[in-house]
């Protein structure tokens, strides 16, 4: 049998990959060790909860009526859809009540599983009136702190990251159209005015 060297561009090929290799270990090593030495957590956690009796009612309907597969809240149910912790802070009570028993009139855009049937949702607005009190008490009390990514309000301090993503991104007319959140907080009313001019 007669012995294969691999061509030129087959160890090209292989080299690449090789160093592709080596990098993204390199680059996984520097993470982890910045990750591990860290003083807070990379990634804290911006939600919170507090149940009452109402609401833990709530989230056991919330697993047994498998909302969780498709919603995530609480650490329980899906990555893929859509996440309630910290929605409680965005929406009302009120809100989330005619939401799951109306959602095509409720909801700001089209729906994809809520709604009349054969949406894949559909039974959520025929529950048990009493479930669906429940249900939406348990939303209700999965609030957010600021800052979150479901949080309506922004991080409190001045963020650089969020003044340079403004700037780069929101168009001019935006400053005339719409009132900046930011500014409503006392911590930034001072640093507030040196960005109103640009
Ligand atoms: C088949 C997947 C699916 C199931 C099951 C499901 N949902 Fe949803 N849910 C969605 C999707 C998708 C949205 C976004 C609206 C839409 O497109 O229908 C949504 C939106 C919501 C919202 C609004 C969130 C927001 O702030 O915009 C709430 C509240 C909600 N679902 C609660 C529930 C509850 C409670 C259950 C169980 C009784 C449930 N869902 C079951 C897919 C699902």
């Amino acid at each position: 049998m007669a012995k294969q060297s691999l061509k030129q561009g087959e160890k090209v090929l292989f080299g690449i990959a090789i160093i592709f290799g080596i990098a993204a270990i390199i680059g996984y090593s520097v993470m982890e060790g910045v990750r591990r030495n860290m003083d807070k957590p990379m990634f804290g956690v911006k939600t919170h909860f507090d149940l009452t009796e109402q609401g833990q009612r709530g989230s056991e309907i919330f697993r047994k009526q498998h909302c969780t597969s498709c919603h995530r809240a609480l650490r329980n149910g899906t990555n893929m859809g859509l996440s309630l912790d910290g929605v409680g802070s965005k929406r009302s009570r009120d809100w989330l009540l005619r939401f799951l028993r109306d959602p095509e009139a409720t909801y700001e855009a089209k729906t994809v599983d809520h709604g009349y049937a054969p949406k894949e949702a559909a039974y959520v607005a025929s529950l048990p009136s009493a479930d669906i009190d429940a249900l939406a008490t348990f939303i209700s009390e999965l609030k957010a702190d600021r800052g979150s990514s479901s949080a309506p309000e922004p991080p409190s301090g001045r963020s650089e990251f969020i003044d340079s993503m403004v700037g780069t991104f929101a168009p001019k007319e935006w400053k005339d159209k719409f009132h900046d959140v930011r500014e409503d907080d006392p911590q930034n009313q001072q640093s507030s005015g040196d960005n109103s001019g640009q």
